[in-house]
């Protein structure tokens, strides 16, 4: 009997796997080309659908604001490049949504009929589709480290405001060696990491910080979010 192929799929803290793809805005060598800012790398199931329009209107529209957190976008399809620039077209023209109409992606998309990176990246998962790509998001960081992965299936469009909150909580994260805890958002508190873990406050139990300790392992402080944006958004 045939051993089906299998790759490995990325995790989190893995280096992004390198690629060159052609794409709308040019040939691209991803991580490399990246260095230095944050990127999403995202797939989609297929052009010419509309849930994936809704969310490229969607994602477009945004496309400035996660640029002001030094973060580019890149999607990915199996379709050919055509069909990406017939739809993009397609898009600009004629299609509404929310508002949102005479939406041009600036954004790169890949072209990928051979499956090659989609393949690299988990983003085909066979027993939801053999030959459409799932709903994928990979953050990559400035270093090309994969620091978030989330998967959606192919009904389920994806909520951008959540990648953008996740986006600028890592960013936070790194900037201030805490954590940020469930539902934040800037200017909400923030969790300092207890002794022993990732990035200790050292003077956390003198009162020098505006800390609260409701015990050993669950410490919290305030950063406002002016100061939050401060560190994350480009000047
Ligand atoms: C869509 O984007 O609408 C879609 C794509 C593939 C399967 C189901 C929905």
């Amino acid at each position: 009997m045939e051993t089906p192929e299998i790759t490995p799929m990325p995790r989190i803290g893995d280096k992004a796997p390198s690629f060159t793809a052609v794409t709308t805005q040019g040939t691209i060598h991803f991580p490399e080309d990246y260095t230095g800012s944050w990127s999403i790398l995202f797939s989609h199931p297929a052009d010419f659908t509309p849930v994936c329009t809704s969310e490229f209107m969607t994602f477009a529209s945004m496309e400035e604001k996660f640029a002001q957190a030094n973060c580019k976008l890149i999607g990915l399809s199996v379709d050919g490049l055509y069909s990406h620039i017939a739809w993009l077209r397609t898009i600009k023209e004629k299609i509404e949504y929310k508002g949102m109409k005479n939406v041009e992606v600036k954004f790169p998309i890949i072209e990928d009929i051979t499956m090659e990176v989609s393949k690299k990246y988990g983003m085909i998962q066979p027993g939801e589709s053999s030959t459409k790509a799932v709903r994928a998001v990979f953050f990559v960081d400035p270093k090309g480290t994969i620091r978030a992965i989330i998967y959606y299936p192919l009904s389920l469009g994806r909520n951008f405001d959540e990648l953008y909150r996740a986006l600028i909580a890592m960013q936070t994260a790194d900037a201030f060696g805490i954590a940020t805890p469930a539902d934040w958002r800037p200017g909400d508190d923030v969790i300092v990491p207890p002794a022993g873990s990732c990035g200790v406050a050292k003077d956390r139990m003198d009162g020098k910080e505006p800390m609260k300790c409701y015990d050993w392992f669950f410490c919290t402080k305030p950063i406002a979010e002016d100061e939050v944006m401060k560190a994350v958004l480009q000047k």
